[in-house]
């Protein structure tokens, strides 16, 4: 009788320390319990947008707004970055590099940050507006992307030429120049910006036909460095590798 005793008592015992390691004790409510599962849903909505399961998203779910800022000032989205820039420096490094061998770069969200902005209007919960955008990007202050600025240096280092190929219209030509440059990027062989009298259907039928040019005056692209689909799913991209830079806020065509 007493052994029945004692193994109930260990096996009691084991359940519950098993019960605590879970985190599942029936009767108890778990206030952790939410806010963990919005986080793995908005996670798992995040990692399904980079890799263009989820697309053409206007914004973002609303229970994704705290989550996408943890993600954003955290520390995982500089990761991330840093990541993808580092995968572009080491395949960068192992080629031979030619005189008109260029690495195409977006500029919004890839060399140019436009957190200020979004950590202003909700992470991208708000629905874009183009006026209070241009605003913004007219006020020159975006911040370089930290990580993409350590690539650009070592890939210019490299002897790569640095192309910037933009949707901002050349209206912003000046403030873009000036914005580049105080951001800490000092030089690039190429900035191209939109003509708006040139009518495409979205930015990625814009941005092929921007590398068609570029492939026509002869130069060769080895690498395209973009934060959104529409920079790497184009024609035109010659013998380039995509490196595809975290986005979580916003999706453009
Ligand atoms: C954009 O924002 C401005 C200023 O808040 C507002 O007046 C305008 O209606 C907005 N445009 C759209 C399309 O929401
Ligand atoms: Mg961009």
């Amino acid at each position: 009788m007493k052994m029945k005793v004692l193994v109930f008592f260990v096996a009691t015992i084991l359940v519950a320390w098993q019960c605590h390691a879970y985190n599942m004790f029936p009767l108890r409510m778990n206030t952790d319990y939410a806010a963990r599962s919005t986080e793995a849903k908005c996670a798992s909505w995040r990692l399904a947008v980079e890799a263009q399961n989820i697309f053409g998203f206007k914004t973002i779910p609303e229970e994704c707004v705290e989550s996408t800022k943890e993600y954003i000032h955290g520390g995982q989205y500089e990761s991330d970055s840093k990541t993808v820039n580092q995968q572009a420096y080491f395949y960068a490094r192992d080629l031979e590099v030619h005189d008109n061998d260029v690495f195409v770069f977006s500029i919004d969200a890839t060399v140019l940050s436009n957190v200020p902005y979004y950590s202003e209007h909700g992470y991208g919960v708000e629905k874009y507006n183009s006026t209070l955008y241009d605003e913004w990007v007219n006020k020159g202050v975006a911040p370089a992307l930290p990580q993409t600025l350590i690539n650009y240096n070592k890939l210019l280092d490299l002897g790569f030429k640095i192309v910037f190929l933009s949707g901002r219209t050349e209206d912003k030509r000046e403030v873009t120049e000036a914005n580049l440059k105080a951001a800490g990027y000092h030089t690039w062989h190429q900035l191209i910006l939109k003509d708006p009298k040139f009518i495409t259907p979205n930015a990625l039928a814009y941005k092929s036909a921007m590398r068609e040019k570029l492939l026509r005056q002869g130069y060769s692209i080895k690498g395209i460095v973009g934060d959104q689909w529409s920079d790497h799913l184009g024609d035109h991209r010659g013998d380039s590798r995509s490196f595809k830079l975290p986005n979580p806020m916003y999706y453009i065509e």
